[in-house]
């Protein structure tokens, strides 16, 4: 029944690439040949290709020339890197934009934790978890950081689903054992722990050596997690180096206050997961709305990555605004989260496109000091931000011989399906079919999408 992560067969393909190298260097190459190895990984790497040198590069890398086959892309059309999402909740994939209008803490308390608490059974968490699962494939999602529901059950098969369509993923159980009903949290500190070492021990012998599903440790925030709770998380922490954790971090005014009152002898957010061993270079923050002075000095030394997810800041209650801008200026990481279902939208795309809104906004804010991001800088977030942010800029994020291939072949013109692609014209240049990508495309436009060389789209 297991999959194997990597196609087992060979791929090439010579066309237009596009990644970016970093926040400020977006590279557009054309005729590029990309020969991916059977092990996924990208063998050959090289631009300026022109079509009668293709034989001897096959041969070069030790494949027969001429009955090697090499898929040639059209003018248009081009290979990107998979999207990553920094941030999402599968088990609120069927309540997606549902409660909006109400605070963040009412919306968990009146909408949330009863939906989540069906994951309680396997066979909803199996059919919700499949479709979620495909339906991020379905939008070039290669890469997911994942939130579960507290059931430790449903978390496995979440797990057990990502690696069987191939997706690769962070998951976590959700740690939670206060301030939530009784009929959706955790029972005790020990039952908590105890699922989350179970679901490590799982995705260990799902995946040995973790090669496309990951667990990550993840208390919900520190509202739903007593002192006990986080010290234990932190012990894992400290016991699995290797292992990432996400939470989320100054989301809301109100989530704030009571995390104050909660624990009055932090004088910040940043102090108290610190004291608990859960900040540090493997932290995926998400949120980051209100941080102090402090905080953002203290993230960007330890190497914590934020999780930007501007549809839910934008669209709960009220509009708020991560400061982007300020935090790649201080070279903290940052990537884009659906932060799906607090965000309405599935789509890495979408969230691109209100990041870009939304940093406009910031700019009006702070007259001029936190300039707008460029198109181009969302489409890093997008990819090799959030790789940085999930700790896999190694392997993932952008082209490079020895990375992986995750990847999505975009189609934008094609007169035979004129109604679904984005508005290119004959005489338009590559950078200009890009940006039309970019601000009015969409899943219909991701033809193929490869995990590992792996095509994973249904
Ligand atoms: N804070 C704690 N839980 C959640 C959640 O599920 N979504 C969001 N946006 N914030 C949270
Ligand atoms: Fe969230």
């Amino acid at each position: 029944k297991k999959t194997t992560p990597a196609s087992g067969l060979p791929l090439a393909f010579h066309g237009t690439a596009i990644h970016a190298k970093s926040a400020d260097e977006l590279q557009i190459l054309e005729n590029c040949f990309i020969l991916v190895g059977k092990d996924g990984k990208i063998q050959a790497f090289q631009a300026g290709v022109e079509p009668d040198q293709i034989n001897s590069l096959v041969s070069e890398n030790g494949y027969a020339p001429d009955v090697f086959p090499v898929k040639h892309l059209k003018r248009g059309d081009f290979l990107c890197p998979g999207f990553v999402d920094t941030h999402n909740h599968a088990p609120q994939w069927a309540q997606r934009g549902v409660g909006r209008g109400i605070s963040l803490l009412d919306w968990l308390n009146k909408v949330t934790f009863a939906h989540e608490a069906k994951f309680e059974d396997p066979e909803y968490a199996k059919r919700t978890y499949a479709s979620c699962v495909a339906g991020f494939l379905q939008q070039g999602i290669t890469t997911a950081s994942y939130y579960g529901s507290h059931h430790g059950e449903a978390t496995r098969i979440l797990a057990d689903i990502c690696f069987e369509k191939g997706q690769r993923a962070l998951v976590g159980k959700c740690n939670m054992n206060r301030n939530a009903p009784d009929w959706y949290r955790d029972s005790s500190v020990s039952e908590s722990l105890r699922e989350t070492h179970e679901l490590i021990q799982h995705v260990h012998q799902l995946d040995p050596g973790f090669q496309l599903v990951k667990p990550i440790i993840t208390p919900r925030f520190a509202i739903s997690c007593e002192p006990e709770l986080l010290d234990g998380l932190g012990a894992i922490a400290r016991e699995h180096p290797d292992l990432p954790i996400q939470t989320h971090f100054n989301e809301a005014k109100q989530e704030i206050e009571f995390t104050n009152q909660l624990f009055p002898e932090f004088q910040t957010e940043a102090d108290l997961y610190q004291k608990f061993n859960l900040l540090n270079g493997r932290s995926i923050l998400a949120h980051c709305i209100f941080l102090q002075e402090e905080e953002m000095r203290r993230i960007q030394e330890l190497g914590c990555g934020v999780a930007h997810c501007p549809i839910a800041n934008t669209t709960m209650q009220e509009f708020m605004i991560a400061p982007v801008r300020e935090y790649l200026r201080r070279g903290i990481k940052v990537g884009l989260g659906t932060d799906s279902g607090g965000g309405y939208s599935s789509s890495i795309l979408d969230a691109m496109k209100q990041a870009f809104i939304v940093s406009n906004a910031q700019q009006t804010k702070t007259e001029g000091r936190d300039p707008a991001l460029s198109l181009s800088e969302c489409f890093f977030l997008a990819t090799l931000g959030g790789a940085q942010v999930c700790g896999l800029d190694d392997r993932i994020g952008n082209f490079a011989v020895g990375k992986e291939f995750d990847a999505l072949e975009i189609h934008t013109l094609d007169l035979d399906r004129p109604g679904v692609m984005c508005l290119v014209e004959e005489e338009d240049t590559i950078d200009v079919i890009f940006e039309k990508f970019l601000m009015t495309g969409d899943d219909r436009n991701i033809a193929r999408v490869y995990v590992s060389g792996r095509s994973v789209k249904a």
